[in-house]
């Protein structure tokens, strides 16, 4: 859709549009540039102070992706106007502010408009230095792919609205989406790495996709090494999958040479539809055992899940998947 917007002449855009990147990025001066990303979107929990919690975290998921600081946020709210459920959107609302200041992010104002189906999000500011920005072209061959969130919210998220997901599985996928990316936005930066995305709407193939089409890259994942919800795998086997995966299955597929016995639901799990995914991170190799044991150290998940290759990209095949 962002397709027909205008051309960008202000140079002091220095990222806009044009590589799918997380966030836009405006310089301010040569030592300070604003980083700018709204997301909102429909309620994908029951739980409504979690489907706040998870808003928030996911909105600011992209500042951190680009390896900026969030700072500020506003508020975006569409509510039925049923005083009835007034109670509940409070719920909501509070999510959010405890999520934001659990990051350190002061939420500075806001709309909110009558709807019929609730949405909830922010529209996010963080700060970043104009030379250290993690945008999509930066990926090198020989960095590692670290992924630090495990994949299958889209998948599990179907099942729970169809109720036939445990508490249990709830549980874990709830809490993973609210979990911020903060300390490993902030450990990538503190190692050094050459750059990052956040796996959302795309999934992990479609988001490591836009890196490698912008680096001018290709990589090599390991089918066995991508860490999957278990619940989100056996929903899959059992043949559930929501549109908007299946969707990027199709897109997507044309760039993917699946070079072994990769299985059908493999396939459709890498490619699902995540919300507040983990981060991809593109770190080169003789620095990964440094990245992943600082992130281990904190409990946070860093799977190795493949690397990026060195020589010619044929077929547009940016993506080769392994066993
Ligand atoms: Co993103
Ligand atoms: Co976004």
């Amino acid at each position: 859709m962002l397709g027909q917007l205008p051309a960008i002449t202000d140079k002091n855009v220095l990222v806009g549009t044009s590589n799918a990147d997380d966030a836009g990025i405006y310089r301010i001066t040569d030592e300070i540039a604003v980083v700018l990303t709204t997301d909102f979107f429909t309620p994908i929990v029951d739980d409504p102070y979690w489907f706040g919690a998870i808003a928030a975290a996911n909105s600011l998921s992209d500042v951190w992706a680009m390896g900026g600081r969030p700072t500020v946020a506003l508020n975006i709210a569409m509510f039925p106007s049923n005083p009835d459920l007034f109670p509940i959107l409070q719920r909501v609302i509070q999510g959010g502010i405890d999520k934001m200041a659990e990051a350190g992010v002061s939420i500075i104002g806001g709309h909110t408009i009558k709807d019929k189906e609730p949405k909830f999000g922010y529209t996010v500011m963080g700060l970043i230095h104009p030379d250290k920005i993690l945008d999509n072209s930066k990926a090198k061959p020989g960095d590692a792919l670290i992924l630090t969130k495990k994949i299958g919210t889209g998948i599990v998220s179907t099942g729970v609205k169809s109720g036939i997901s445990s508490n249990a599985a709830i549980e874990e996928f709830t809490l993973s989406m609210a979990t911020l990316n903060k300390r490993p936005g902030e450990i990538m930066v503190e190692t050094g790495v050459s750059t990052a995305t956040d796996i959302t709407g795309f999934g992990l193939i479609g988001h490591l996709n836009e890196v490698l089409t912008a680096s001018r890259c290709r990589a090599r994942l390991h089918a066995g090494r991508i860490p999957f919800f278990d619940e989100a795998v056996r929903l899959v086997r059992a043949g559930t999958a929501p549109g908007g995966t299946l969707e990027n299955v199709k897109i997507y597929s044309p760039h993917v040479a699946w070079v072994s016995d990769i299985a059908e639901y493999e396939k459709v799990l890498m490619n699902d539809a995540q919300t507040s995914g983990g981060l991809l991170i593109f770190v080169p190799g003789e620095k990964k055992e440094k990245l992943v044991a600082a992130l281990q150290k904190e409990n946070i998940l860093a799977a190795h899940i493949g690397d990026v290759l060195d020589g010619p990209i044929k077929d547009d095949k940016h993506i080769i998947v392994e066993r």
